[in-house]
């Protein structure tokens, strides 16, 4: 009788409807000509569901060319840390590969379950950053008057803001630009907004933010 209890409650505690948590470790949002690598705390995947894998991703493009946007190296897992952790090291930062919108997701059974997550890095020379120096925002569906904010560092020049890559409005340069999101918010105003000078993008000094949206 009690083997049977304790063998139910094992069942219970490795079935596919598990939450599985997750915390990204994004180190220092301006320096990613510098630091190397973010950090994704989640417990050892490998050692525990044999179907699931921690899988590293590139968020969205940043740049003009997919040689500009390479995906980032699979996770290492540091099992000896006091807080195991996996560490996804990005390569030649000369070549501003460390810059953009970068994640962690667990791909279970062949697909992610629930959990995703990015972080936002970009260049310590930046000359256009988010205001407030706020890398991400997180607004409610229905929320009204959003605006996304940029501070920029040279005046006069052609402006260009993306959302997800693709060119959503044109404008010249001043200290301080917006781009107001009009009407209520919906869940496709999430994603990555970018602010470039226009045939700039490629040099990797823009300002990036990213628009979380809560659902209801
Ligand atoms: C997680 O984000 C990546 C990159 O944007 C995307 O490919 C994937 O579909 C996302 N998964 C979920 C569950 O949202
Ligand atoms: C997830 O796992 C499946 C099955 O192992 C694999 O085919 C796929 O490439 C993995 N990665 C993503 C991002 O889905
Ligand atoms: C967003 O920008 C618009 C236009 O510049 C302004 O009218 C509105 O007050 C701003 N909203 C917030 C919340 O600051
Ligand atoms: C932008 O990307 C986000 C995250 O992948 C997505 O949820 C959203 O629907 C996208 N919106 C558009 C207009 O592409
Ligand atoms: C977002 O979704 C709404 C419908 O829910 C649609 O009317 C609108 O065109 C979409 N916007 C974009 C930028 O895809």
């Amino acid at each position: 009788m009690h083997l049977t209890v304790i063998l139910a409650v094992l069942f219970h505690s490795c079935s596919a409807e598990e939450q599985i948590r997750m915390t990204l470790l994004g180190l220092k949002p301006f320096s990613s000509e510098v630091d190397k690598h973010y950090q994704c705390h989640t417990k050892p995947i490998h050692s525990d569901w044999i179907d699931a894998s921690l899988e590293s991703f590139r968020t969205g493009w940043t740049r003009d060319t997919a040689s500009d946007n390479p995906p980032p190296p699979i996770p290492d897992f540091h099992s000896m840390d006091y807080f195991p952790h996996y560490k996804i090291h990005l390569p030649n930062n000369d070549n501003n590969y460390g810059f953009g919108v970068f994640g962690c997701g667990i791909n279970r059974t062949g697909k992610f379950q629930n959990v995703n997550i990015s972080t936002v890095r970009m260049r310590s020379d930046a000359y256009i950053t988010p205001g407030n120096e706020l890398v991400t925002q997180t607004v409610n569906i229905g929320d009204k008057g959003v605006n996304i904010t940029m501070n920029i560092q040279s005046n006069g020049q052609n402006l260009i803001w993306r959302h997800n890559n693709t060119v959503a409005k044109m404008q010249r340069t001043s200290n301080t630009v917006t781009f107001s999101i009009s009407g209520p918010i919906q869940l496709n105003h999430s994603g990555i907004y970018e602010c470039h000078v226009d045939g700039e993008r490629h040099q990797a000094r823009h300002g990036l933010n990213l628009l979380l949206v809560r659902g209801k």
